[in-house]
């Protein structure tokens, strides 16, 4: 029998079914992790779109990124990739996606807040274009400055 060829991955729309696997990627990407009941918020939330990377209905989700806006301006809220599923191109396919997404819904800018420290996030958000125009003093509760980014669309 001939082996299956890995299913291709694509990113949809977050689904109500799909809020755990969501909240175990949250708990396993951030310290200071989001409830399952705020993210179930933000499933519902008419400004507020949530999409995952998916492999098909029956495999565990790789990843999901949240984004927020209003009055032509977006922000980028969470990321997160299933940790042995990193550096494969995901994290990238899943910002593309949500800026894509923006930019049908005529938003022009999209910013973000980051650890100054988080490496690989800085440079996935570089590496889409987006440039530093601001720091935030000890914005996190651990103390750690939050570089915040943005990206003319
Ligand atoms: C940040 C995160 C989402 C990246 O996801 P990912 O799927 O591994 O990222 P990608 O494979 O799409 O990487 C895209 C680019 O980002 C950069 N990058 C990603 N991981 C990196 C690392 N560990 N070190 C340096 N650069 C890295 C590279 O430029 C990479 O491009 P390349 O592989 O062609 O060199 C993932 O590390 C994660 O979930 N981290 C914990 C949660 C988090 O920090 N979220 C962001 C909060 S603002």
């Amino acid at each position: 029998m001939l082996a299956r060829e890995p299913a291709p991955l694509i990113v949809r729309p977050a689904r109500a079914e799909d809020l755990e696997r969501i909240t175990w990627l949250e708990d396993a990407a951030f310290e200071d992790s989001w409830p399952r009941d705020l993210l179930d918020y933000e499933l519902t939330h008419t400004r507020t779109f949530l999409l995952v990377a998916s492999r098909g209905d029956d495999l565990p989700l790789p990843g999901y990124v949240l984004f927020h806006h209003v009055a032509g301006e977006a922000e980028l809220l969470r990321l997160a990739v299933d940790p042995p599923e990193r550096r494969q191109g995901i994290g990238r396919l899943l910002v593309e996606h949500g800026l894509e997404r923006l930019r049908q819904t005529n938003v022009r800018v999209c910013f973000l807040e980051v650890r100054m420290n988080n490496e690989p996030a800085i440079q996935l958000y570089k590496g889409l274009g987006f440039q530093r125009v601001g720091r935030r003093r000890g914005y996190y509760r651990d103390g750690t400055d939050a570089l915040i980014l943005s990206l003319s669309l």
